[in-house]
């Protein structure tokens, strides 16, 4: 019989070492090791029946609480290891709040949209309203409606790329002006409009050209409508765009869809019309081309020139830019470096 508790005492001992593992999985081995049906308790509690009745009270009790400091001692355990775990958790969590966050790129308006904008902005103020055509457009109103019959020499100063035969990208903004007059008619006037958007041109890129560039129109029918009228819109424009003491200056010039046509300088913004470099010594820097709307064109659309005139003027956007920023290459616009841009992010 105390050989017997003795057996249990050790047992129990042992029990409570191995207990101290930091793993749970061992922890399980322990617990059916010594509690299983096949471990030492259950082979003790089945010896019980062959103990003297007066033995067996007293054994019994002994296993008994064996049994329960086992249990107990694996319980207790377990909870420290699942505890254990969660604190060891919880710190691998921890967000450091003082960390600096993460930087944000955010982009910025292309200097072109920029210009697009500001240009649109102005015309709005005196009563404009913003158009949009094709860029793929019909030889009919790219060129035909604009007094540039098929065959017309003038058509070499715009080289095209076509679609088909019928079909171009279309040169210029100008083609507009046809699509407008047609729509509105003489019923509806004035008509005053500007019309922003890409145009194409067959021409080898260089610094100064691009096969894709961009255009702005902006044109006028009206009763009345003079020279005067465009000569005050054009400084009013320079000046918006380089500065209130820019001046201009009107040079005759040919397109077969204004006349009288002329090509529009401004007084260099550097030199201030001294001369220097950008304005190539002569003090003043072309900017764009204008003139009356001619009758022709106004004919073809249905109007009574003898009650309706008008005048149109197109400009280059890059040029605008270029000229605005100090830009020396236009590619520069059309590459998308981060360095070029950034620097034009408001
Ligand atoms: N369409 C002409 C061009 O692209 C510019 C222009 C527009 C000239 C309107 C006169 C009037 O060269």
């Amino acid at each position: 019989m105390s050989e017997q508790n003795t057996v249990l005492e050790q047992l129990l001992a042992q029990a409570l070492t191995e207990v101290k593992t930091d793993d749970l999985k061992t922890l399980n081995d322990v617990r059916v090791k010594y509690l299983g049906k096949k471990g030492p308790i259950q082979e003790a509690m089945k010896a019980m029946k062959d103990l003297a009745p007066e033995e067996r009270k007293a054994f019994g009790q002994l296993v008994n609480t064996v049994k329960s400091e086992i249990a107990e001692a694996v319980e207790a355990q377990t909870t420290a290891l699942e505890q254990a775990a969660i604190v060891q958790r919880l710190a691998n969590e921890t967000i450091d709040i003082t960390l600096p966050a993460r930087h944000l790129h955010t982009g910025g308006v292309h200097p072109l949209q920029q210009v697009v904008d500001d240009i649109t902005q102005f015309f709005r103020s005196m009563g404009y309203e913003a158009a949009e055509g094709p860029e793929v457009e019909t030889d009919f109103y790219n060129f035909e409606m604009l007094n540039l019959p098929h065959d017309h020499p003038a058509r070499d100063m715009q080289d095209s790329f076509y679609v088909d035969p019928h079909r171009l990208l279309r040169t210029h903004t100008s083609g507009v002006q046809a699509r407008t007059f047609e729509a509105r008619g003489e019923d509806q006037l004035p008509i005053k409009v500007i019309c922003p958007g890409k145009v194409y041109r067959r021409d080898d890129d260089d610094a100064t050209h691009s096969h894709q560039f961009m255009q702005i129109e902006a044109f006028i029918v009206d009763e009345n409508v003079s020279m005067a009228n465009l000569k005050g819109t054009l400084q009013a424009l320079a000046r918006h765009l380089f500065g209130s003491d820019r001046e201009i200056r009107l040079r005759p010039s040919f397109f077969p869809f204004t006349e009288p046509s002329v090509e529009v300088d401004v007084s260099c913004a550097k030199c201030n019309g001294t001369g220097c470099n950008v304005c190539k010594q002569t003090g003043w820097i072309e900017i764009l081309g204008a003139g009356l709307i001619h009758p022709n064109v106004l004919t073809m659309t249905g109007f009574d020139t003898e009650k309706v005139s008008g005048f149109a003027l197109g400009m280059g956007v890059e040029r605008i830019a270029m000229l605005k920023y100090g830009i020396e290459d236009i590619r520069h616009f059309y590459v998308n470096d981060v360095r070029f841009l950034q620097q034009f992010k408001r």
